[in-house]
């Protein structure tokens, strides 16, 4: 028998536990049969631009190439001022050119870098000093990965802006963050060490972003207090030796809320002057300021139309006031109406962004950039690219992504997401019938704009993980490199990001990449699927399954489910017209039910659940099957993960196993909740037979109960028959008993117990046999998964853990004690008694 759960820790890794705060930029020593012959090193590091002192990117690149190849290769470099032919030069071509020989660097854009390396003869540099530093990182990432060839390239950003967005607010605490509290801020202020604030500079700027918005977009106007403007001061501070400049984000109505004056209409006189003091002040602290970041008039966010401004008069309000010290204004289009009303088959928040501000087109000044979501609603697991994108030709534009997993499991799920991005960025939006790719258009190639780019809502946080999953971090790596360069392949990155992260076992590669690119498929599978958006709960903490919370308000998440039917009609002939605010050739494919990709389906069509598909499945039916291959594939992780043991450090090892073992019983939470919900809602069984027929459970209600009382779990379809089991009494130390008596013939099995795991409280379990103890456990999730998700019985709260290899008998007794702790009420669900092979 072996413990699912268990504490383990007996095993030693072979290789040193390592925490994952350096990333993918570890430097660890490349086994011997990847190292060239010494004779080809390099012997010494010439760092031009820089004095002995200086904190500036060439000379971060100096001692990061000194760090690197001492970690990489065992040999310390000296740093020298006289380059020969065995070392490596790093600087500015303007720097370079002075010192040496005047070089043709034509080729070269803001922020490029050129990298020539012959034998042991390295060349870095940079269109500047950023992309000397960005050059250096390249190099460094090339020895790590074993690749010692010769080089001659030269590597320019696709676009200008690549910056993250972090949602930290004053109080330390992260909106959709879920690795812990903030980096930047504690307590109403900035955080007085940034030694975290520095290691995530150098994360960001080894993949070539340059740019950190380091508030979120409900921001506080307190952000602009004196005190607060120094802080931000010392932030930049800390980011600029590493490229980066400081991004902050603005409530719109801190004229009033924190200048005291009467209004925040931006026309105002006064509230002009007031901006325009701050702004000069807060360039006198941070002169590289990068701009602002506005949210406004969305979602109870104060803004323009308050005063029946248009969203262009605000945005160009900050323009204005940036627009002097070279600044640029963020301005998000994420505006909508969250009031919607549900009965209006033709409402559409989907329609929003095209409607606020296509008119708008033009009025925009040169220095604003609108920042779009990749799709028209919020981050879901499938959407079209946003129909702004080929709507606003004469406005600068950026895309906005998702690093942080919102909707996507809250980095508890394994989730690689660039094959989601890459479906957007390469989506051909067909302008004037015209190939128009996403990332033409946000790289300002399309429409010949200066300005435009990537923001990516990160939401690092201080757990040494930086993302609250060491495999998260895929996410982040490749974010970054998307940004410099979108062209790249998804799975290449990949393969990049884990060399680099976990060496360069072939078969520590081949799983991680086998079940990251597996992730995303999977989890629409078990979420959402065929274009209906991820079916959690919209209304709390968007982790757990909830169809129902989609629709009946005014969040506008629609999918208009009913006994027959289901799916947006987006169509103009019958529905919210929203296919017709795409370029004529997609709005006719998108018009037509049968011309839109199915994947798409429900997003834009309204359809019976009998309606068939391509494989000849109906609906229904592909969404049954769907959620048991998703949830199918989820349990493969976990034993993917299992052949790695001893290849990976065991601290990462066992964190990721913790993980992947909770996915794979949550995928089957959802898998269960969301086939339910259906089956009840239409009524239409599963052809396979195996929705509401879970033939090895034991309902935890239907156990001889001590001390327990069934009760009611809401939404229903996330307790296995509606029901789950509390004990009665309330009382932290109360117990209760659960006891099955087991109907099993004589051989071996695995024993999974679904239980809800809520916020503050810990309940204490134990399951026994025959009076034997089996396994012990704690009701901690929030604390093993490091953050809180719901303190009720629900989807989000749903939970299993396991025992696997259990000798039963028919007759054997199963006995399952809860203890209270805080509001746990030491819930069960059910217990499944499993033969080999099966999961259920
Ligand atoms: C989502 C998210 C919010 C966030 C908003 C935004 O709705 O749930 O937390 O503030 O997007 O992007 O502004």
């Amino acid at each position: 028998m072996r413990a699912h759960w268990g504490i383990l820790g007996i095993f030693v890794g072979l290789v040193a536990a390592e925490d994952g705060l350096n990333g993918w930029l570890r430097y660890a020593p490349l086994p011997e049969n990847l190292r060239p012959s010494t004779t080809k090193l390099p012997s010494l590091i010439v760092a031009l631009n820089t004095t002995e002192t200086s904190n500036t990117p060439v000379s971060v690149a100096a001692k990061e190439l000194q760090a690197g190849i001492q970690g990489i290769l065992g040999t310390q470099l000296e740093i020298a001022t006289e380059a020969t032919n065995t070392s490596i030069v790093v600087g500015t071509i303007a720097a370079y050119s002075d010192k040496y020989r005047e070089l043709n660097a034509s080729l070269l854009e803001k922020d490029g870098y050129w990298l020539v390396k012959k034998g042991a003869k390295v060349r870095i540099l940079g269109q500047n000093e950023r992309g000397a530093l960005y050059g250096a990182f390249e190099y460094l990432s090339r020895l790590a990965r074993g690749d010692f060839s010769d080089v001659d390239i030269v590597s320019n950003p696709d676009a200008p802006i690549r910056w993250t967005n972090e949602w930290d607010n004053l109080d330390g605490s992260i909106e959709r963050g879920y690795a812990g509290p903030s980096i930047f801020f504690r307590n109403g202020g900035i955080v007085k060490d940034l030694t975290r604030v520095a290691q995530y500079a150098r994360l960001l700027a080894s993949l070539g972003l340059n740019g950190i918005v380091v508030n979120n977009v409900n921001a506080k106007p307190e952000m602009l207090t004196e005190i607060n403007i120094d802080g931000l001061g010392r932030i930049a501070d800390t980011i600029r030796p590493y490229g980066l400049q400081l991004g902050i984000s603005l409530n719109f109505a801190s004229p009033q809320l924190l200048g005291g004056l009467s209004t925040f209409d931006p026309l105002d006189s006064q509230v002009v002057a007031w901006w325009t003091e701050k702004t000069n002040k807060l360039y006198k602290r941070v002169p590289d300021l990068a701009g602002y970041l506005i949210k406004a008039s969305s979602e109870g966010q104060p803004g323009p139309l308050t005063y029946n401004r248009t969203l262009a008069d605000g945005a160009n309000l900050f323009a204005k006031a940036v627009e002097p010290h070279g600044g640029i204004v963020m301005f998000r289009a994420f505006v909508y109406n969250h009031h919607a009303d549900w009965n209006d088959w033709k409402f559409d928040r989907a329609n929003a962004a095209v409607e606020f501000f296509k008119h708008l087109d033009g009025q925009f000044h040169d220095n604003v950039v609108v920042q779009i979501k990749y799709g028209p609603i919020d981050f879901q697991v499938r959407e079209p690219a946003s129909p702004l994108f080929a709507n606003i030709p004469n406005t600068n534009m950026a895309i906005e992504l998702q690093i942080t997993q919102e909707y996507l499991g809250h980095q508890d799920h394994l989730v690689y997401i660039p094959p989601l991005w890459k479906e957007i960025l390469d989506f051909d939006m067909r302008v004037d019938s015209k190939p128009s790719l996403v990332r033409d258009i946000v790289a300002g190639r399309r429409y010949k704009k200066k300005l435009g780019g990537y923001a990516g809502v990160v939401n690092v946080g201080t757990n040494t993980t930086w993302m609250g999953s060491h495999l998260a971090l895929s996410n982040l790596y490749a974010y970054g490199r998307l940004a410099w360069n979108p062209t790249q392949d998804s799975k290449a990155l990949l393969e990049d990001w884990t060399k680099l992260t976990f060496g360069h076992d072939r078969s520590v590669l081949d799983t991680i990449t086998k079940i990251s690119m597996e992730s995303w498929p999977a989890y629409e599978n078990y979420t959402g699927n065929l274009g209906i958006q991820t079916l959690t709960d919209i209304l709390y903490t968007h982790f757990g399954p909830n169809p129902a919370s989609q629709d009946g308000n005014g969040w506008g998440q629609w999918t208009r489910a009913d006994g027959e039917t289901i799916g947006m009609d987006r169509t103009v002939k019958n529905g919210t017209g929203n296919a017709g605010q795409y370029p004529p050739e997609l709005a006719a494919k998108y018009e037509n039910i049968e011309t839109t990709p199915e994947e798409l389906l429900l997003w834009f069509h309204h359809v019976n659940y009998t309606t068939r598909l391509s494989t000849g499945k109906t609906v229904i039916q592909h969404f049954y099957d769907a959620h048991y291959a998703g949830a199918a594939t989820a349990q493969t992780f976990v034993t993917e993960w299992e052949s790695l043991r001893g290849k990976i450090d065991t601290e990462r090892f066992e964190h990721m196993l913790f993980r992947l073992k909770f996915q794979a019983g949550h995928s089957l939470v959802w898998r269960d909740a969301v086939n339910g919900f259906y089956r009840n809602l239409s009524g239409i069984p599963d052809e396979l037979g195996r929705v509401w027929n879970h033939k090895y459970r034991i309902e935890a209600e239907s156990m001889q109960l001590t001390g327990y009382v069934p009760v009611k779990v809401t939404p229903s379809e996330t307790g296995s028959n509606f029901t789950a089991i509390v004990v009665a009494d309330p009382t932290t130390g109360a117990r209760g008993e659960a006891v099955a008596t087991l109907d099993v013939s004589p051989g071996t099995y695995d024993i999974a117990i679904n239980y809800y795991d809520v916020t503050d409280g810990r309940a204490h379990y134990g399951a026994f046999l025959n009076d034997e103890p089996l396994l012990e456990w704690i009701g901690d999730l929030e604390d093993k998964l490091g953050h809180a998700f719901s303190t009720k019985l629900d989807g989000h709260s749903a939970t299993r853990i396991g025992i696997e290899g259990v000798e039963l008998r028919k007759g054997d007794v199963l006995k399952i004690i809860g203890v209270v702790d805080g509001i746990e009420r030491a819930p069960l669900d059910y217990v499944s008694i499993l033969p080999a092979g099966i999961v259920d």
